[in-house]
């Protein structure tokens, strides 16, 4: 390590600001929501004064008068004039103030991380003053799976921390209300930005908790997405973070897994064509029994689990046994295969449709009707389509679909491996006969498929050029 971060308490100190323009501006507005006293001392500038500097108690004046920095915890100097600056740093040093120097890390006693403020929850990022952009961007990428309530989440159970100990003197028990309560409907209220709810959800949980056996777990419907772990949902990062028990598909990638708790239990309750090691009713007890241990379970998806994802069945099931259920989205296999293939499913000119369709009925149950879809501005998105291409196709045609129709074949879309074959309606069968098919595709007729054309000829021409 370093470079150590302390958090220092600003509640009751006084930060003072020395200098003008952009970079003074910049530490003024640090400490816009901050509860210290900050004094910004312009020198001899006149700063325009916008509603997120008002905080500041401003001083315009040629010099800094001794005393300026009593009682300071934080200064900040940015001011050009280099001996200025050292001499000022070193009289808020003798005052017994932290100095920063804008611009000049000899003379700091700290560096300014990349913060992100949510109140009483501050996540403070540091690269030593070598890569400020970098910081950013992890700050951005951080920001993403940081609640917006965390702050205000924390300031209510702040609140309500002796009472808490006052009702669950022990401490395991504690922890577990906490982990339940924190995670819970007042988490939910605090990104409302709901104070009082928020305050009022955590005491009713509380109240719960203590007529409470074992605590109550909750399940999570959450899609996965295509593959891609970078299109999975900041919510569903979150859920999967979080999870106790995470029961998944084989469609999910390991990427993703992988981003649970290395403590959360891993059901792999994944199914292949014509291959169910876990039949439906035994996933749908599997998630009630892990839940009625109290535990958050993660329902992980392929795609979205509501389309052809059998999530309704399982929310319904969830929901008859009394527990609660949450359905978060996932991005579904069409979007997903569509955008990577540069696809548009609709388009003005082309397509004034799209429908989402399965190529594989429930056994025994009626499939969908194809011939009704067959009209020419209409984009057709098939899923599970590959095995039944030949039945589908002839039906396209027979209802009137002409048999030149582009159709793109996307196989593991988004995944490293990811194909796109490109052809006509009246050879669909044929192509992914001799293309091999084996791995998830979604099949997308219509002439908005000309647009993969275009971008396959252009990928032929690179893997050509690298092999
Ligand atoms: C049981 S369905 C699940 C669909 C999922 N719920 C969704 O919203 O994407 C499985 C089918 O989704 C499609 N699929 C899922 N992931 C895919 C991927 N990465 N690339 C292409 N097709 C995919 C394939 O048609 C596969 O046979």
């Amino acid at each position: 390590m370093q470079q150590f971060q302390p958090a220092i308490p600003l509640s009751g100190t006084t930060v003072v600001v020395v200098g003008s323009g952009e970079e003074a501006e910049n530490k003024v507005r640090l400490f816009r929501t901050s509860p210290a006293r900050v004094v910004w001392r312009t020198l001899d500038r006149q700063e325009p004064v916008t509603p997120d500097l008002a905080h500041a108690e401003i001083v315009s004046g040629g010099r800094v008068p001794l005393g300026a920095f009593r009682g300071a915890r934080l200064v900040f100097i940015g001011v050009e004039d280099e001996t200025l600056a050292r001499r000022l740093a070193a009289r808020a040093r003798r005052s017994g103030a932290l100095v920063n120097v804008v611009d000049n890390i000899a003379l700091c006693d700290f560096h300014t991380p990349a913060i992100i403020d949510r109140g009483a929850v501050t996540v403070a990022l540091a690269t030593g003053g070598t890569a400020p952009i970098l910081a950013r961007d992890i700050r951005a990428a951080v920001e993403g799976v940081i609640p917006p309530g965390a702050g205000l989440l924390a300031e209510a159970a702040d609140s309500l921390r002796a009472t808490v100990k006052q009702v669950l003197p022990a401490v395991q028990r504690r922890r577990r209300f906490w982990e339940q309560a924190l995670r819970g409907p007042a988490a939910r209220l605090a990104d409302r930005g709901d104070a009082p709810a928020t305050r009022r959800a955590l005491l009713q949980a509380l109240d719960r908790f203590q007529d409470q056996a074992s605590p109550e777990g909750v399940v999570h419907l959450v899609g996965a997405g295509p593959g891609d772990p970078e299109l999975l949902t900041v919510k569903a990062q979150r859920l999967i973070r979080d999870a106790d028990v995470i029961v998944h598909d084989r469609l999910v990638s390991p990427e993703i897994i992988d981003r649970a708790r290395r403590d959360a239990l891993r059901i792999d309750v994944g199914k292949t064509k014509g291959r169910h090691p876990v039949p439906q009713e035994r996933i749908t007890d599997i998630l009630i029994e892990q839940a009625r241990l109290g535990r958050r379970v993660v329902r992980l998806k392929g795609g979205d689990s509501f389309i052809f994802g059998r999530g309704g069945e399982e929310v319904e099931a969830v929901r008859a046994a009394g527990i609660e259920v949450d359905v978060t989205p996932g991005i579904s296999a069409a979007l997903a295969c569509a955008a990577s293939a540069q696809v548009p499913l609709t388009h003005r000119d082309h397509a004034q449709a799209v429908t989402f369709v399965t190529g594989q009925p429930k056994p025994g149950g009626e499939g969908a009707h194809f011939r009704a879809l067959s009209a020419p501005n209409h984009t057709v998105a098939i899923y599970m389509g590959v095995a039944t291409a030949e039945p589908t196709m002839r039906a396209l045609i027979e209802g009137g679909r002409d048999a030149a129709t582009p159709v793109a074949v996307i196989e593991n879309g988004t995944r490293p491996d990811e194909r796109v074959l490109t052809g006509r309606l009246d050879d669909l069968a044929g192509l992914v006969a001799r293309e091999a098919v084996t791995g998830p595709a979604v099949i997308i007729v219509g002439e908005v498929a000309r647009a993969a054309e275009a971008r396959a000829l252009v990928r032929a021409a690179i893997e050509e050029q690298a092999a």
